[in-house]
């Protein structure tokens, strides 16, 4: 079997990929500090795979370690998850970010480069669009001014895979720009499982509608939208772990048709913060108690993806809809885990 190196592997995105990677009969090796994750995934994932993955609880920026890895096991791909991804925490603690994303990017850079076969998946995202004009974004879609550092990080790490990639022609590597991956594996098993009082829209939604979170607060319902409030492209997070999957043996099978490439991973379809509170109330049959509230810093009005290069290029699109993601986001929160 194939070694994958996938670091932020117990994270949200990084544990439903290892179960995909395993699924598609790769060795999904996990590197994690647990800073935004728990080592009680580990055994969540095993419980839906079977056996439990090689897993190094070390920091991506801890070069003396990273390398021990490599030099320990033969690394076929890499697919680099690990990184602070709150927009809003960004805002209040930029440095935090910079240093993070930025330095564990580089540290993997500098040790794949010595490898004989590097292949590298990257964690990139939509909200480094900032707010564009043109909607759906398309990969050539010039990019606006970040939002915020968090989006500034992701901007920046594509420059720097941009660069590494002209001057190193044995490093092939593919940014994937996720969308807002949201839900959970149909097991129930593994999700979404913020540290402290969520972030994101759809796992404190859930948290407060399990009376474990006071009411939601919409961020912001004057803006130029249809109902008022920022429209984003919700993709199933099992989606998106596919999108992983289908880009790494693009990369293994040589198939790429330059040494970095970068693919929108949405579902092409916008949903408004309120389309997202009355559709979780239509599929759950739940009341979700919400207040209009102030705008958020560091938010872009809209954004949703064109996903062509996706579906014809990769040979991937996305099976699940906004449904199917907000009735596995209440049975994972139901779950209890
Ligand atoms: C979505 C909408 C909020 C919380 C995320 C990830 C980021 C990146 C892009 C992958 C916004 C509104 C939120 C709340 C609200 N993904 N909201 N009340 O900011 O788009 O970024 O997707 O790389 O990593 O963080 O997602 O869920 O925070 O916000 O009204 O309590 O929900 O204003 O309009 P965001 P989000």
């Amino acid at each position: 079997m194939k070694n994958i190196l996938v670091t932020g592997g117990l994270g949200y995105i990084g544990s439903h990929t290892v179960v995909a990677l395993h699924e598609a009969g790769f060795n999904p090796i996990i590197i994690d500090n647990c800073c935004n994750s728990s080592p009680l995934f580990l055994e969540r994932i095993a419980k839906i795979i079977g056996p439990t993955p090689l897993y190094y609880n070390l920091d991506v920026c801890d070069s003396k370690a990273l390398n021990e890895v490599f030099k320990t096991h033969e690394i076929q791909g890499v697919i680099h998850f690990a990184a602070y991804k709150s927009v809003g925490e960004s805002v209040s603690d930029p440095l935090k970010y910079y240093r993070n994303n930025l330095d564990s990017l580089l540290t993997l850079l500098e040790i794949m480069k010595k490898q004989t076969s590097a292949k590298l998946i990257f964690s990139s995202s939509c909200s480094l669009y900032g707010d564009a004009k043109e909607q759906p974004v398309k990969e050539t879609t010039p990019l606006e001014k970040s939002q915020s550092p968090y989006a500034h990080t992701k901007q920046v790490c594509e420059e720097i895979l941009t660069a590494t990639c002209l001057s190193e022609p044995k490093l092939n590597a593919i940014s994937l720009r996720y969308f807002n991956p949201i839900g959970a594996h149909k097991s129930g098993i593994i999700g979404e499982a913020p540290i402290g009082i969520p972030s994101n829209l759809i796992p404190f939604l859930t948290q407060s509608v399990a009376g474990i979170r006071g009411p939601l607060t919409v961020y912001g319902s004057d803006y130029d939208t249809p109902d008022g409030t920022c429209i984003r492209d919700y993709i199933h997070v099992v989606d998106l772990a596919d999108a992983h999957v289908i880009a790494l043996k693009r990369l293994i099978a040589n198939l790429n048709e330059s040494n970095y490439e970068l693919f929108n991973i949405g579902t092409g379809k916008g949903s408004s913060v309120l389309e997202c509170i009355r559709t979780f109330e239509e599929v759950n049959g739940v009341k979700v108690n919400y207040t209009l509230g102030q705008r958020r810093e560091g938010d872009v009005v809209k954004v949703w993806a064109d996903t062509t290069k996706a579906n014809e290029v990769l040979g991937w699109k996305t099976k699940l809809d906004l449904k199917d993601m907000l009735r596995s986001a209440w049975q994972w929160q139901l779950s209890g885990i």
